[in-house]
């Protein structure tokens, strides 16, 4: 028997994650049947529907329960009445902390058939990467805050980046520039953020330093903000903090036309702990419960698995055939102008694959 297995770990979540689940699930036994590789699944019910009956997103021992797994793949988390906070902090935030998934990976492309809100994203033109820091920087645990309720009440959050944070993210996307033949550009606000931002740009132009053959340069924020919308297609590789690549690479899913087909990894690169892979999107409760969700976003983001662990060829299949899906075939999602249901799209997609 000359077939890899892989032992993969579903957290559907709430609303359409549960609905998109299945078709990526269907995708990849399909292309897996045809590469030799063979998965095996354990589900795990982790919600707000579970924090709501049970007091937890997760049991305590949750990331015991997927450590020997080798991959996680999840819906999307979020119900009404639950505080996104606690959906975030009590099961997004802890897995990608745990498992040490300090790269988050948010690719865009424009695709043929889908049209973007932006006259200058033609499609085959705009194909990038955000690579964003997913454990430290903004989004920390430290600060507090005072005289609640009094005139001088007061907020403080401090930002934390560490010399080996943010350099082992920058190897990795200068790494991935290279792979892919292209340039890197570093977004900051060293002008206006003025202890960690400089620090960050001082770490850009060392790790560059190691990686003489890829071109880089940076932008401030504000101004690489305006360029997403202004031309698109000029990058390649972009690396950002936690808080600039959280907004940056959801600007650019809406860039690339629906928030629907946008995947993303929260990678521990070394893979000494699996890594999790994610649609952009959420739960969607306006849409949750009638079928019509666009699973793309949860099929690529299990090609972006097939190739953490191993098998480009696979994936390459499943993007291609979301490619043709979209090129040739008018069958579409509501998001997407269209009126076929998740079953009729995913259908149309395992024919094409
Ligand atoms: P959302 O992504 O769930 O929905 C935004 C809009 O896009 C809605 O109109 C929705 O119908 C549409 N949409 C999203 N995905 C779609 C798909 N696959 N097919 C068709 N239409 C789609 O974002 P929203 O409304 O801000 O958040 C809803 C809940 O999801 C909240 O509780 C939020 O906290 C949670 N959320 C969870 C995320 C995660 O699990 N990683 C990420 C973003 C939001
Ligand atoms: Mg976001």
């Amino acid at each position: 028997d000359r077939t890899t297995r892989h032992h993969i770990a579903l957290i559907p979540g709430d609303g359409i994650g549960a609905e998109v689940l299945p078709p990526a699930r269907q995708v990849l036994d399909a292309v897996g049947a045809r590469h030799g590789i063979g998965f095996s699944y354990a589900s795990y019910d982790w919600s707000c529907e579970r924090y709501l009956r049970e007091g937890a997103m997760m049991p305590d021992d949750g990331l015991d329960q997927l450590r020997d797994k080798d991959a996680i793949l999840l819906g999307a988390v979020g119900y009404p009445g639950v505080p996104d906070h606690v959906s975030l902090w009590g099961l997004l935030i802890p897995i990608r902390r745990g498992f040490r998934q300090y790269v988050n990976l948010r690719p865009i492309r424009v695709f043929e058939g889908v049209e973007s809100p932006l006259r200058a994203a033609a499609a085959g033109d705009v194909d990038f990467v955000v690579v964003r820091e997913n454990v430290e920087g903004e989004y920390s645990e430290i600060g507090g805050r005072l005289n609640r309720g009094n005139p001088e009440e007061m907020a403080v959050q401090e930002a934390v980046f560490t010399r080996a944070g943010v350099t082992r993210v920058l190897d990795f996307a200068f790494e991935l520039a290279a792979r892919r033949g292209g340039t890197l550009t570093s977004a900051t606000k060293s002008n206006g953020i003025v202890h960690t931002m400089p620090f960050w740009d001082e770490l850009v132009a060392e790790r560059a330093a190691a990686h003489p053959r890829v071109s880089w340069d940076q932008e401030h924020i504000d101004a690489l903000a305006a360029k997403f919308v202004l031309d698109p297609a000029r990058f390649d590789v972009v690396v950002a903090s936690n808080l600039f690549g959280d907004i940056l690479s959801d600007l650019a899913a809406a860039v690339a036309g629906s928030i629907g087909i946008a995947p993303a990894a929260n990678l521990n690169p070394e893979r000494a702990f699996p890594s999790m892979f994610e649609p952009v999107h959420g739960s969607a409760p306006d849409i949750a419960g009638r079928g019509i969700a666009n699973p793309l976003g949860a099929i690529w983001s299990a090609a972006m698995m097939l190739d953490h662990l191993g098998h480009p060829e696979a994936a390459k299949d499943v993007t291609d055939a979301i490619a043709a899906l979209l090129a040739k075939t008018d069958v579409r999602t509501a998001d997407l102008g269209g009126g076929a249901t998740t079953a009729e799209f995913t259908g149309t997609l395992l024919e094409l694959l």
